[in-house]
């Protein structure tokens, strides 16, 4: 058995409100969205975000029912997970969540079951923001013109531009959240969030950019665009979509060509960041645009020194992970580069079974000269052009 580093960071799961304002029978974080619950969409997001440990604040007597979400959602992540009973406040349930923390973590994530369908993203990025002595809360701007307002009147205008809508998950470095939770219970004070309470103590908090879908679902009416959301997605699923990718690169540099995932010995090489296979960085943009997860620079730019020299194999490994892990399975990708050499079909079946071994997915490759014409006519570099299609597999399960 592999023994896991323990994480860092935590993340507790605030779910033991009652839902008196969407008014179903069960307390909200057990209410269905689809055929998952609250709770349950929200641990899928928190099990999709960088290993932590994870704490689910309960309802005093639903304890068993938040362990089988817990259960399902972390798959073999479930030893870092635990439930604990909340109390009658939120504060109070944060509080719990608090004392079963583990003695290794620094850093603890405060997250609303509520916010259902926060993308992963959003918690991976408050918990890279959260510093030794800084809070962190994602927070989106303020569209509706805001009055303020007293007996029936309209008293003053708002100015939005200094206004922003917090969200969850709220970061903080773990020693400072628990004295500030200690002072806050000594002092008799309920805070409308943690960064207030954060703040009260003294300490600062920073924000950044959260997501629309990270709306906290509170009335029947953001219930039902949860379901919305889902069951577009749902719609979406099966329905192909394509991206396109283009590269080009000189000529230039020692040693041998590497193009197409194949080493192409005596041919020069060309030059790149890794070893200059525009073939396969095509192909990389082309999956990427396709599910629309940004592009190449993103994922393997020059700040990813580890893919420095890295081949096609590891690109596409990577890339195909990519896919799987936001719901897409790669249908098929298509491949032409514009250049004089190398001499290309004498090994294209080789190319071919190399690049679709790894993608898991039919690669085609063919080559073309331009008459001449342009750079990769006077063999100056090669063009490449790519076309992928993935299908989105909807929800992920399990
Ligand atoms: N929460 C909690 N313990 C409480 C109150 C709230 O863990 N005593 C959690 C809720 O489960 C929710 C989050 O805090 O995930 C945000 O609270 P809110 O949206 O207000 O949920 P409820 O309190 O359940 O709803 P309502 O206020 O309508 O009763
Ligand atoms: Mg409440």
């Amino acid at each position: 058995m592999t023994i896991l580093p323990v994480p860092r960071t935590a993340i507790i799961v605030v779910a033991a409100g009652s839902g008196t304002r969407l008014g179903a029978r069960a307390p909200k974080a057990f209410v269905g969205i689809d055929a998952r619950s609250i709770l349950r969409h929200a641990l899928d997001g928190v099990f999709a975000a960088a290993p932590a440990q994870v704490i689910v604040v309960a309802p005093e007597g639903w304890e068993g029912d938040a362990e089988s979400e817990l259960r399902e959602a972390a798959g073999e992540r479930a030893d870092l997970g635990r439930v604990v009973v909340g109390g009658a406040t939120r504060q109070q349930s944060v509080a719990a969540g608090l004392a079963a923390l583990w003695g290794d973590v620094e850093t603890v994530l405060v997250h609303d079951a509520a916010r259902a369908l926060t993308p992963p993203t959003q918690i991976d990025a408050v918990a890279a923001s959260v510093t030794a002595d800084v809070g962190v809360i994602p927070a989106l701007p303020v569209v509706d013109t805001l009055k303020k307002v007293g007996d029936g009147v309209v008293v003053a205008a708002v100015d939005r531009s200094e206004l922003a809508a917090a969200q969850t998950p709220q970061g903080f470095p773990r020693t400072l959240l628990e004295s500030a939770y200690v002072a806050a219970r000594d002092g008799g004070t309920e805070y409308t969030d943690d960064a207030a309470l954060f703040a009260a103590a003294g300490h600062p908090v920073r924000y950044i950019g959260g997501s629309e879908r990270a709306f906290k679902i509170t009335t029947p009416a953001d219930l039902e665009r949860a379901r919305h959301l889902l069951g577009a997605r749902a719609a979406a699923s099966g329905i192909p979509r394509v991206g396109i990718g283009t590269d080009v690169h000189a000529f230039g540099g020692e040693g041998n060509l590497w193009l197409a995932g194949l080493e192409w010995e005596g041919e020069q090489p060309l030059s790149g960041h890794s070893d200059g296979d525009a073939v396969a960085h095509a192909m990389v943009d082309a999956l990427l645009g396709a599910a629309g997860l940004g592009d190449i620079g993103e994922h393997f730019g020059t700040s990813h020194p580890e893919y420095a020299g890295a081949h096609a194999d590891v690109f596409l490994a990577r890339t195909r992970e990519l896919l799987a892990g936001a719901g897409f399975d790669i249908g098929n990708v298509s491949v032409q580069f514009q250049g004089n050499r190398p001499r290309f079909s004498p090994r294209r079946a080789e190319a071919e079974g190399v690049l679709s071994a790894v993608l898991g997915a039919p690669v085609t490759v063919t080559a073309t000269t331009t008459d001449g014409l342009g750079f990769p006519g006077r063999g100056e570099g090669i063009a490449v052009t790519a076309i992928a299609s993935v299908i989105p597999t909807g929800p992920r399960e399990g």
